[in-house]
């Protein structure tokens, strides 16, 4: 094997050797004009590496749900509610931060029957539900919903879902934690007033800085909002960072290294490079798989290009077919909540040599068949 250990995990992923080196740029305090010159960079690009021009980054040191949480408080006015589609473990983690903060959430799931969570985390949502959601609410004041549901690699018509919320005076909230520069968005297209990213997933950098992106709506919004918390009020980050700084102490260094990442990612060819790298790999891994006779659980026109759900082959226990893989150099991650003991996930994100993937299959076979 390689020396290095392939993270076949969502996030953290692996990450380049400029980008870790970036690290050690030295030290700066945050008061100093370079932090804002760097802060000013991070958020003039974000917005163009996900093809958001016109939208404005509010960058918080944190892990991508300090994103989710900041946004989910801070677009839903006093006495107002809401809609959240839940078909996944993040959609639920979405409910549980409005709740969390007394704020009246609604949630819209696919059908299953006897509410079977299989079919309810597979399911993309259907628009049409999302709509006659809002009907039925009319006191929804923001649709959230995750693109990639990480849960099983499975991606939400969010440009669908984006016409049906432009009916409405409603923002629309999106969770684009796990497909951050990696999966085909066209979030520009999309409508999307609030977008959550994250810098150590599709952007490959280093965990411990997230980010909201607003459109002038979300701006307004935010701007409307009471404050649910001290330190993930969108409208103090708005005003600290329009002046160059951050309301509380930021992770430096982690910034440096997005700072890194992004350049990196423009060099590569930005969005469209990125994207195309990404369905590249998901196809090689997947012919590969196929090979191996591992069947993907979500069908095919719902599968994002980076996370891959995959039924445990017979007889082979998640635990040992982690440890085997992982002496042969690859992480690889198991199904949460009801899908642990049968499924496990392959994910292809983060700086992976193109070879390692080459002979993933190989060490996946050794793996199953000893
Ligand atoms: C879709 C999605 N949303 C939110 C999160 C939460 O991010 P974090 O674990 O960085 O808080 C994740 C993490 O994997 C995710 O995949």
């Amino acid at each position: 094997m390689d020396d290095e250990l392939i993270l076949l995990n969502p996030g953290p992923a692996c990450t380049s050797r400029r980008v870790k080196d970036a690290m050690l740029r030295g030290d700066l305090c945050h008061r100093e004009p370079e932090f804002g010159e760097l802060l000013a960079g991070l958020r003039a690009d974000l917005p163009r590496a996900l093809e958001l021009d016109g939208h404005e980054a509010l960058l918080v040191t944190g892990s991508g749900t300090a994103a989710m949480e900041m946004a989910v408080i801070s677009s839903v006015r006093e006495g107002r509610s809401i809609l959240v589609v839940d078909n996944g473990v993040y959609g639920d983690r979405l409910l549980k931060i409005a709740r969390a903060n007394g704020i009246t959430a609604h949630a819209v799931r696919p059908e299953a029957p006897d509410g079977d969570e299989l079919t309810r985390w597979t399911t993309p949502i259907d628009p049409e539900a999302v709509r006659a959601a809002l009907a039925a609410h009319p006191d929804v004041d923001a649709v959230a919903v995750v693109h990639h549901e990480t849960t099983t690699g499975m991606i939400n018509p969010i440009r669908e879902i984006g016409a049906v919320v432009a009916e409405s005076d409603a923002v629309l909230v999106i969770d684009a934690i796990s497909g951050t520069g990696n999966e085909d968005q066209s979030l520009g297209e999309v409508g999307a007033d609030i977008v959550c990213g994250t810098a150590n997933k599709g952007l490959h950098g280093l965990p411990g800085v997230a980010f909201i992106l607003c459109s002038d709506k979300g701006i307004e919004r935010i701007q409307d909002v009471p404050a649910r918390s001290l330190y993930l009020n969108a409208a103090s980050y708005l005003k600290g960072q329009r002046d160059g700084n951050v309301p509380f102490t930021p992770a430096v260094q982690v910034c440096y290294s997005l700072d890194e990442a992004l350049r990196e990612y423009f060099e590569a060819g930005g969005f469209q490079a990125r994207t195309k790298l990404y369905r590249e790999r998901a196809a090689l891994v997947r012919s590969g798989f196929e090979r191996l006779g591992l069947e993907i659980l979500v069908r095919p026109g719902a599968r994002s290009n980076s996370v891959t759900m995959l039924h445990l082959p017979d007889a082979v226990p998640y635990d040992r077919l982690h440890d085997r893989l992982k002496e042969r150099g690859y992480v690889i991650y198991a199904g949460q909540g009801a899908l642990s003991s049968r499924f496990f996930r392959i994910c292809t994100m983060g700086e992976i040599p193109w070879h390692r993937l080459e002979r993933l299959e190989e060490a996946l076979g050794e793996s199953i068949h000893p």
